[in-house]
């Protein structure tokens, strides 16, 4: 039994689509109700001690879905963030990106830039939003960091570690995710997280987004804390106190 609760949670947000469309609404009305979700689950990360949520939000392929349901997307986005800043105050949350947030609108960017100031000196939970994220890219632009840092001098080829690679990545700075949820009951990671999930505990629900809970939650994490980690190690070696 692992006692502790993650200090950072990874959550891919999947099925506000379906959960539209088994209702008979448009797919907007999902990704409504998906914000409802959202909003909870922070509260209840804020309540719960986490030290790091990160919500793929939209992903750097995203952007090839209808016009009409990315500037939906952006809009709500836009409206969340407004609309949030005085909880996320109340909560002490900071408030992160990553991915190439440059590519959103400049109006959705402003305010994703002045709510990531207002809230930078909050020191509880950290929300991380992905933006126009890919986990390939972020691995790509790590990497031509680091050949920019080797062909200026900076850097020898034979420094180059893992820890040079995690220091270039978007997530610098952050941990590695302990637990990835992820709802609609598909299996994949869907160019998330991709280096920093090596370790990562999966936990899949059948549920829709717009539907995950904060009971939902609270059963994720309390599977988490059933699993036994090992990294590669033995159950005897773990026990022994490896790692
Ligand atoms: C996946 O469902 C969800 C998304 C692509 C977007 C997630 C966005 C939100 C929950 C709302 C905005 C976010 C914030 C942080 C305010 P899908 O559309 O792929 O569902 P489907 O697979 O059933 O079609």
């Amino acid at each position: 039994m692992n006692k502790t609760v993650p200090r950072h949670i990874a959550v891919i947000m999947d099925g506000n689509g379906r959960w539209a469309r088994e209702r008979g609404l448009p797919r907007i009305a999902g990704h409504r109700a998906g914000v409802a979700a959202v909003r909870s689950v922070v509260e209840e990360c804020a309540r719960h001690g986490i030290g790091y949520l990160t919500l793929f939000a939209f992903s750097r392929e995203n952007w090839q879905r209808p016009g009409d349901e990315v500037t939906a997307l952006m809009e709500l986005l836009d409206i969340f963030l407004k609309k949030e800043l005085a909880t996320l105050k109340k909560n002490n949350v900071r408030l992160k990106t990553i991915g190439h947030s440059d590519d959103l609108p400049p109006a959705v960017l402003k305010t994703l830039k002045s709510v990531e100031t207002d809230t930078r000196s909050h020191d509880g939970l950290t929300l991380v939003l992905a933006l126009s994220y890919s986990g390939k890219q972020d691995i790509v632009d790590a990497v031509r960091k680091i050949c920019e840092k080797i062909s200026s001098g900076e850097l020898a080829l034979e420094d180059v570690s893992e820890i040079t690679v995690e220091e270039h990545l978007a997530t610098k700075g952050i941990p590695e995710p302990d637990l990835l949820i992820r709802t609609s009951g598909e299996m994949r990671v869907s160019n998330f997280l991709l280096w920093q999930t090596a370790y990562t505990e999966f936990y899949v629900t059948d549920k829709f987004w717009p539907d995950f809970s904060a009971d939902d939650l609270k059963e994720a994490i309390d599977e988490f804390r059933k699993r036994e980690r090992r990294y590669g190690l033995t159950s005897d070696q773990m026990k022994a106190g490896g790692k």
